[in-house]
């Protein structure tokens, strides 16, 4: 999978997909990535590419021009045409499902506004979605857009070393994941659970799973109630 981050600073987004797993992915071949200065593709003699709101209001507007040659450049560079998705605060809220299916695309590109806003035109001409990370506001687009990148490109193949490692971890399944425990079996007085000592995988899965349950309808009783509703909606087929 290809994915293109078009942002005011891509050293920014650079630094952080560079390191660690995903680092270590892009320099193994396992994903493309690739961070692009919008600024680059301003027509202005001064460089700008922001400008004051029509009609007032507070802040600096990104300009739609230098946004769209940005992303119509990262276009140009591919076969296929690249889904595009601005990081809005009112976007639609990101989730583990919508990460799944963004990891099946051959090619996302991920726009990061900044100052008050977008020109609104350039997300209707390009927009193939609008995508918030959660209900409150950054400065900009890119912490959201890195969180994005980074939740797609560990689902993509090769990223990750054992990949059946997602599947039992929070939100795959719905519920919240099981606390877990390294060595020593005891640290200052605490003692990791005796089931997870006893070699018993039936009787830990069960664990396991309870201790999921309990999690989920304590800390998040919204997502507990959904997964109740699938539950029961599975024994009455
Ligand atoms: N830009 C500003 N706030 C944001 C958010 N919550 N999600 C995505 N992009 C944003």
């Amino acid at each position: 999978m290809r994915i293109d981050i078009a942002t005011l600073f891509p050293e920014m987004c650079e630094a952080v997909l560079s390191e660690s797993i995903i680092g270590r992915a892009r320099r193994k071949g396992s994903i493309e990535m690739y961070c692009h200065n919008i600024r680059d593709y301003t027509l202005d003699k001064q460089k700008r590419v922001d400008d004051y709101p029509y009609s007032g209001g507070h802040g600096m507007i990104l300009q739609a021009q230098p946004i769209y040659l940005c992303c119509k450049a990262i276009e140009a560079q591919q076969q296929v045409k690249p889904h595009v998705a601005f990081l809005t605060a009112g976007g639609k809220t990101f989730t583990q499902q919508r990460a799944r299916e963004l990891a099946q695309l051959p090619s996302l590109t991920l726009v990061c506004g900044h100052y008050e806003g977008i020109d609104e035109r350039v997300i209707e001409a390009l927009a193939d979605e609008e995508i918030s990370i959660g209900d409150y506001v950054l400065t900009g687009g890119e912490l959201a857009a890195l969180v994005v990148a980074d939740s797609v490109c560990r689902l993509c193949p090769g990223v990750l070393s054992s990949p059946e490692g997602y599947e039992e971890e929070s939100h795959y399944s719905g519920l919240l994941e099981y606390p877990q425990y390294s060595r020593p079996e005891e640290w200052n007085g605490r003692r990791v659970p005796e089931i997870l000592l006893s070699g018993h995988h039936a009787n830990i899965a069960k664990w396991r799973h309870e201790q999921a349950l309990e999690r989920t309808r304590t800390r998040r009783p919204d997502l507990y109630e959904k997964y109740e509703e699938k539950s029961m909606a599975k024994i009455d087929k």
